[in-house]
């Protein structure tokens, strides 16, 4: 440590790139240096997941003064070309997640950040659950597998302070505005169990609940945060994370 004692985490979900909103966020952006140590994008990142779009991402999101760090959210998956979508965005500059994790050296603050795209399957009292048809179960073991695989990659992390990106939510609260009956479309209980299961983790990010509510905590007390553009309603939100885990907003 070099006596920095907090970090500024930039984060901003859904942005929902192609042709048409290239240039909507970059005025945003050319002065994020000030402002943050590092920008998360949580997913959804493409319209329809084309790498052509990806094209978009990269102009709007290279090149920036801090890092960036990315996950892909389930728009980005839609043309099944996930791969080509995150080799584009790699080639930009820009650390891509799933499952895996990465360290970054944030005035001499090590912030590690681990990364899922996530998956559904609901919540306490009202989840999805492995019985029944092949269908059934294959769609609630796909949430939990990634959630656990999540998870290690987030324990495993070698920092001083931790931050978790999902798309998924991993708690309801910051689903709030959405109907009820698309809960288990939008967020899975396993998610927050991987976060509070980790130590040191001092912020939690998603998006995909773009009529949802910006904050909500883990049952271990890990502030969520919401950070769906239609949510925030501006190019990046900013989330002030001391090394001691305490999250206040800038
Ligand atoms: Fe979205
Ligand atoms: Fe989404």
């Amino acid at each position: 440590m070099s006596g920095t004692d907090c970090v500024r985490v930039a984060a901003v979900g859904d942005v929902h790139l192609d042709a048409d909103v290239v240039g909507r966020y970059r005025p945003a952006l050319e002065h994020l240096g000030d402002k943050a140590d590092l920008l998360l994008l949580a997913g959804d990142l493409t319209r329809h997941g084309t790498a052509e779009e990806a094209g978009c991402v990269a102009r709007e999101f290279g090149g920036l003064a801090v890092p960036v760090v990315a996950i892909l959210g389930n728009h980005d998956y839609h043309s099944d070309q996930q791969d080509a979508v995150a080799s584009v965005l790699r080639d930009a500059g820009l650390i891509v997640l799933e499952c895996s994790g990465t360290v970054l050296d944030c005035n001499g603050v090590r912030v590690g950040v681990a990364g899922t795209k996530g998956f559904g399957g609901g919540f306490a009292g009202a989840c999805a659950s492995e019985f029944g048809e092949p269908e059934m179960k294959a769609f609630t073991r796909h949430g939990r597998e990634l959630a656990a695989r999540f998870g290690a990659s987030l324990a495993a992390l070698d920092c001083d302070v931790k931050v978790s990106l999902t798309h998924y939510s991993p708690v309801p609260e910051t689903l709030l505005g959405e109907p009820l009956e698309i809960y288990p479309f939008l967020g899975s209980y396993h998610l927050a169990q991987a976060i509070d299961g980790a130590t040191d983790v001092g912020l939690a990010v998603h998006g995909h609940a773009h009529a949802g509510s910006e904050r909500g905590m883990t049952p271990g007390g890990v502030p969520v945060r919401n950070v769906a553009h239609p949510v925030i309603k501006q190019a990046y939100n900013v989330y002030q994370l001391s090394v001691s885990t305490t999250l206040a907003p800038v």
